[in-house]
């Protein structure tokens, strides 16, 4: 047979997934029989975290109503209803569509494809989540990394971004709370970041995904809440907030001028229609998430903040490692000094000690910088054991590299 082998798309050429891609590595070294510490997966289910009780019934209890068909492409109306509450708790006005995706991760495909064409760019935040690389990919759409400043507790840098928008330039992507840093911005922040969305014309993608796992009685500010002409839209989910990544459940907000947004939004619902809809029973959840007792999150708030001044304190006082303090969701960035290459640095940590986190590489930094990224999520006895032995291994490692290892 003369069968010719299948090629791939070149789209697909550039996507990787470095929170993912270093599993490979990991089950490898787990075959052979090391205890592993995972610190590298923002899946709360994994470790002691659980999801409020009220959520999961409602779920059951809605397959058991049978609404196992295909829900409306916007979400059903329980749950715009109350995602529309949810934007007037956290101060959005001027809301003009509100969809439930398949996680916030489907709302974000679905926003960006509605509004980039090929070598029109986004600014996206580096460090940053690796999904908006890969759906820039998918796109064929350029990146237009901006930086967030490691010396200013993680903040969007305003010059490096002022810097790089261009008349290619559609939108802004904000993480706040961040991931991969933890940081929570400040309102001075946010308002240069509108002036510069209004100045610009450009959408300001607000992704809050973990708008609720906050500390230090900090307040989360919605950027959307700040200005009711700016082009927003808000992501949000319940899977960090309740504990259910697994259900796939998301949404965006859309808020801004209606005049300047209607061709985008109907845009947006052309996908949402062409995709049928999102999880149905699991909608049923969202409701009593947002409106229901929030004890689960107080709890989880309290375990998490216990574990970030535990990661904070163990990790500054490693000589070589620095880690600005998170203030919200459940990562923190430590900067590895002296060292040339993060990527190598962590898979020669996972091999010797099984200690899993993801290499800075993978979320983008300053060149010449090295990070990790680790999740707090692990009780205390494993964070305890992990960052003892990571400090125990950065002696050795720099013994063995004394000049580094080329990037
Ligand atoms: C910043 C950020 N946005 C979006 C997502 C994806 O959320 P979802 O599970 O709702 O698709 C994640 C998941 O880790 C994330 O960290």
């Amino acid at each position: 047979m003369n069968q010719r082998k299948i090629i791939p798309a070149v789209r697909t050429d550039n996507i990787t997934y470095a929170v993912r891609d270093i599993i490979v590595l990991a089950n490898e070294v787990a075959k052979s029989g090391k205890e592993m510490l995972y610190l590298n997966i923002g899946d709360p289910n994994i470790y002691d975290f659980k999801p409020p009780e009220h959520l999961v019934k409602s779920t059951y209890e809605a397959m058991l109503k049978n609404h196992n068909g295909y829900a409306p492409s916007s979400g059903i109306k329980e749950a715009t209803d109350a995602i529309g509450k949810e934007a007037g708790r956290k101060g959005i006005t001027n809301v003009h569509d509100i969809f439930v995706t398949t996680g916030a991760s489907e709302a974000i495909d679905i926003c960006l494809t509605a509004l980039v064409n090929d070598g029109e760019n986004v600014l996206t935040p580096t460090p940053g989540y690796p999904l908006y690389t890969a759906i820039a990919s998918k796109l064929q759409m350029m990146e237009n990394p901006y930086y967030l400043n490691e010396s200013n507790g993680w903040l969007p840098d305003i010059d490096d971004i002022k810097s790089k928008i261009n008349d290619k330039t559609k939108a802004i992507i904000l993480i706040n709370p961040n991931n991969p840093t933890g940081s929570l911005y400040t309102t001075e922040n946010l308002q240069a970041i509108i002036d510069l969305a209004l100045e610009h014309d450009l959408v300001i993608f607000a992704d809050e995904i973990y708008d609720k796992l906050l500390f230090d009685g900090k307040k989360h500010v919605s950027i959307a809440s700040m200005n009711k002409d700016v082009s927003c839209i808000t992501f949000g989910g319940l899977s960090k907030n309740y504990m259910v990544p697994g259900f796939r459940i998301g949404w965006g907000i859309v808020s801004g001028r209606k005049e300047i947004l209607s061709d985008y939004i109907e845009a947006i619902n052309k996908i949402l229609r062409a995709r049928l809809s999102a999880n149905h029973p699991e909608q049923y959840g969202i409701k009593i998430s947002l409106e229901g007792d929030q004890s689960n999150l107080a709890e989880a708030n309290l375990k998490l903040t216990k574990r970030r001044d535990m990661t904070v304190e163990m990790l500054n006082s490693i000589e070589g490692i620095s880690c600005v303090k998170p203030e919200g969701a459940f990562y923190a960035f430590p900067q590895l000094h002296g060292i040339e290459s993060d990527t190598h640095f962590v898979s020669e940590l996972i091999k010797e000690t099984g200690v899993v986190v993801v290499p800075g590489s993978g979320f983008g930094q300053v060149p010449g910088t090295n990070h990790f990224r680790v999740v707090f999520l692990p009780n205390e006895h494993i964070l305890e054991k992990a960052y003892s032995s990571i400090g125990n291994f950065l002696k050795k490692y720099k013994h063995k590299y004394p000049k580094g290892v080329e990037a």
